[in-house]
């Protein structure tokens, strides 16, 4: 199959964990695919793997001028940018409001939020000019309601304000064929969902009605969707995948 040939695609936060599940997907599925992440060495030796309609770019999602290289590189080397999955993220310290200190929330929101920002206003310009893109943004089940497990006030600060971006842009740039949407993930087994709660895909199941954890392949058959045509009347939309845990 090749539900995403003639897309070329920017992944976030592509060394490992969901970035890189999404990355293998959309190679497989036919696109070009930019991985970047802060993780050069897993971040390369992913894109090795992956071939030739793979490269990897070194990428701090916060940083303005990384993203002005990133955007370069990509053209440079596949054509102008049609999709992008800012998927890059932190889940910062887990700890309580009285404890958490300014910096680390600033910290928080410079990478889930502030990248996020970024992402978007870089690779518009060259969507409005090729007619239009798809944007999937990565936020979680932790903005869409307070979630008190594995989570701090940063975490949902941020992933709110994902969700809250992803309409405005959705609503802005629809007139120039771009779709944004937010995807919000429940428990994933990610190196990320591992350190925070030392879950292996036991416990936290009882809170998810299927029973379980899933893998990162799951959500990236979701974003597959959202950047490919098959979703082309989609957009300003938030796609939860949790296993049913925040349905009731
Ligand atoms: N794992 C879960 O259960 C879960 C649930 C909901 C949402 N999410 C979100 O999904 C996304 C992926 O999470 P994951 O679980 O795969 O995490 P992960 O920690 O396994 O992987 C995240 C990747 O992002 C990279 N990264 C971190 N900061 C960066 C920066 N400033 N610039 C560029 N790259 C950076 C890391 O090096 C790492 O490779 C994140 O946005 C996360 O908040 C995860």
């Amino acid at each position: 199959m090749a539900r995403l040939a003639g897309k070329i695609a920017v992944i976030t936060g592509a060394a490992r964990g969901m970035g890189e599940a999404h990355a293998r997907l959309f190679v497989r599925e036919g696109a070009s695919v930019v991985l970047t992440d802060l993780n050069g060495q897993a971040g390369s030796d992913l894109a090795g793997e992956l071939g030739d309609r793979a490269i990897f770019v070194p990428h701090d999602v916060s940083s303005s001028k990384d993203w002005d290289n990133v955007l370069i590189t990509a053209e440079a080397r596949f054509g102008p940018v049609n999709v992008l999955v800012n998927n890059a993220g932190v889940i910062g310290p887990v700890k309580s409001l009285l404890d958490f200190e300014e910096e680390e929330f600033l910290q928080v929101c410079a990478v889930n939020q502030l990248g996020v920002f970024l992402g978007m206003k870089a690779v518009v310009p060259g969507m409005v000019a090729a007619g239009g893109g798809s944007i999937v943004n990565i936020s979680s089940i932790a903005g869409m309601l307070g979630t008190r497990a594995s989570s701090n006030a940063a975490y949902c600060a941020s992933k709110f304000a994902v969700r809250g971006m992803s309409k405005l842009i959705a609503a802005q740039w629809g007139h120039a064929g771009i779709r944004v949407n937010s995807v919000h993930p429940g428990y994933i087994l990610t190196p990320m969902m591992v350190a925070a709660t030392d879950e292996t895909g036991g416990g936290a199941s009882d809170a998810i009605p299927l029973g379980r954890m899933a893998q990162p392949e799951e959500v990236s058959n979701v974003v597959l969707f959202l950047a490919s045509d098959e979703s082309s009347f989609v957009s300003g939309a938030e796609h939860v995948v949790d296993g049913g845990m925040t349905a009731g």
